[in-house]
């Protein structure tokens, strides 16, 4: 890109603290619809028969002694999920028997807004961490949304608080503030527009200004300030996963084999970014890795990705350096099970911020690709 990166990185005085820990669902969804008798989790002939075309899609990642244990739990969460009328959101860096063999649609946090806004179902079933469930739920106001486990947050979401957006349209009155969703429905409350990996740049300059507030991931921010003109004004958030990484373990991945392609998050710091040969949003990564095929390829992102496009991409060889998220890992079979059964945890949204916050996410989710 020919466009001279402009960023202005603010530091509050006060740190915000991380935001609190979001309660417990009230159990309103299982009072209304009821809890189902928890089915048997039995590895038997049947059980092995009807998974075995599942088993085909993960067989090259999941060894055949593990499976035994996975499949009576896809059998059952699949026809709980009929039962219930619910659908199973994943991301693309859930587990590969979660990603293949429950979900009903996989993608990166746009695609899974988008088809969270558009779903028939009654339940929704987030695969995924606490901010994406709650923009489901902010979609789908009257729709149950569960989180399998109510703790898998995001170190961005607790990164900033809403009383800290409202400190930087103080400090910078009339700038418009664009908000990475991975934050809580307080932040985008405060906010004017959301944004994702995949289209942060698109929404920086619908506004059609020269300065914008992009929070609250600086290396995303700076990514994008050398995608633009527009002069970005960041926080000081990072994702735990993504920070890890480092520029020489790129380069020494580029030295043991120079035709390796490099493929990098925009949550990496900038010099990681500066060493990869492509960067985008985990299914723009994904995408590349199905379009180009290329022979040998490192995701810079989460681990359980290689594993989820691997599968799909025979031929292609992947080097795994693997940072796991701890949050996303939080989510398990037995975990989607338990919600299917007891409808928990349900996704509540305080209704005093509920309307602004959706207000952004939909602001973003109808701007025109
Ligand atoms: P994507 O929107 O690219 O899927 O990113 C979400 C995320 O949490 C990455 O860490
Ligand atoms: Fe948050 Fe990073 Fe985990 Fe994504 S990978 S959910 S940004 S901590």
């Amino acid at each position: 890109m020919t466009a001279t990166p402009q960023v202005e990185l603010f530091v509050p005085k006060v740190p915000g603290l991380p935001a609190a820990a979001p309660q417990p669902g009230s159990g309103a969804a299982a009072k209304r619809l009821g809890v189902l008798p928890m089915p048997s989790i039995e590895w038997n002939k049947q059980v092995e028969k009807e998974t075995a075309y599942l088993y085909e899609r993960v067989k090259t990642v999941v060894p055949p002694v593990e499976w035994p244990f996975f499949a009576p739990y896809v059998s059952a969460i699949n026809r709980l999920k009929k039962e219930r009328n619910a659908v199973i959101l994943a991301h693309n860096y859930q587990t590969p028997e979660i990603y293949n063999c429950v979900a009903d649609f996989v993608g990166d946090s746009l695609q899974l807004a988008k088809e969270a806004a558009k779903t028939k179902a009654d339940i929704i079933i987030q695969g995924g961490v606490h901010f994406m469930a709650e923009t489901s739920k902010l979609l789908n106001p009257d729709k149950v949304v569960l989180i399998p486990d109510i703790r898998a947050g995001c170190s961005l979401a607790s990164s900033i608080t809403g009383a800290d957006v409202r400190l930087l349209r103080e400090r910078y009155p009339g700038v418009p503030v664009v908000t990475y969703v991975n934050t809580s429905a307080d932040v985008k409350a405060e906010s004017d527009i959301c944004c994702t990996s995949s289209n942060a740049v698109k929404v920086v300059e619908s506004f059609g200004v020269d300065r914008v507030i992009c929070i609250p991931d600086e290396y995303l921010a700076r990514w994008v300030a050398t995608q633009t003109k527009v002069k970005i004004i960041a926080w000081k958030g990072h994702c735990e996963v993504h920070e890890r990484f480092t520029a020489a373990e790129l380069r020494k991945f580029r030295e043991s084999d120079p035709g390796v392609q490099i493929l990098a998050h925009p949550e990496c710091p900038p010099d990681v970014i500066e060493e990869a040969d492509f960067t985008g949003s985990t299914s723009a990564m994904i995408n590349f890795v199905k379009d180009k095929r290329p022979k040998k390829v490192v995701m810079v992102t989460e681990c359980s990705m290689a594993d989820n496009v691997s599968s799909e991409t025979p031929g292609v060889e992947f080097i795994r350096p693997c940072n796991l998220c701890p949050h996303m890992k939080r989510i398990t079979l037995p975990k989607i099970l338990d919600s299917l059964v007891y409808l928990r945890e349900e996704v509540e949204i305080d209704p005093a911020i509920a309307d602004r916050a959706r207000r952004a996410v939909e602001r973003m989710v109808q701007l025109k690709s």
